[in-house]
């Protein structure tokens, strides 16, 4: 019992002591702010194409530095904080036009999922992420958190891109594609 107590002192010790090492910025003991120009990462978009080889592929990665903010890793969202969840969303599982629209142009307005009445904003990533980034995280999102919808292409999403391409707004779910 006392060597357990003792190891766990050790343990705390340890892991408080990595929290204040990684909390200080090292390298700036040894540079002023002057020689540290703001710092572009060269392989970021290497990285994210790279994590296709993950079980989640490409969209995985769009979708875990985007959505999940809101909609959460485990795509249940916050419904009691008008964040309506992915897991299981008909919306998301259904005509991919919609939820193409959406990433697009965003969605706003009331909405009642599972019973619970949603009245949030997303806002437009049309400017933000590209076809093949939209196609690559709808698909993760059809067959991610027990969804079972089929894949979106680049093409589907060029194709809403286009045929939506005058919507200045957000959408409500009833002016939806
Ligand atoms: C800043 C928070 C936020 C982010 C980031 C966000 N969303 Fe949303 N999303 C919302 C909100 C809020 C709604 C509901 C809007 C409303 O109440 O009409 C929503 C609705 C949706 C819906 C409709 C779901 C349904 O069942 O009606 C889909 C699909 C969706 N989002 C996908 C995404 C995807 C994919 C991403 C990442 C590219 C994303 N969202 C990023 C907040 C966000």
């Amino acid at each position: 019992m006392q060597f357990f107590t003792k190891r766990l002192c050790v343990g705390i010790l340890a892991l408080a002591m990595v929290s204040m090492l990684s909390g200080c910025n090292v390298r700036g003991l040894f540079t002023s702010y002057g020689d540290d120009p703001v710092w572009v990462d060269p392989n970021a978009a290497a990285t994210e194409t790279a994590a296709a080889g993950d079980a989640g592929g490409p969209g995985k990665a769009v979708y875990g530095r985007i959505c999940a903010a809101c909609h959460l890793g485990s795509g249940k969202g916050v419904p009691g904080n008008n964040i309506p969840a992915l897991a299981g969303s008909a919306l998301a599982q259904g005509d991919a036009r919609k939820p193409i629209a959406i990433v697009l142009h965003g969605l706003r307005g009331p909405i009642e999922r599972n019973g619970v009445q949603i009245n949030g904003q997303m806002a437009a990533w049309k400017d933000q992420l590209d076809d093949q980034q939209i196609a690559d995280v709808l698909t993760y999102v059809r067959s991610a958190f027990g969804n079972a919808a089929g894949p979106v292409t680049a093409d589907e999403v060029k194709a809403v891109r286009e045929e939506t391409a005058s919507r200045t707004v957000q959408y409500t779910e009833a002016e939806l594609p």
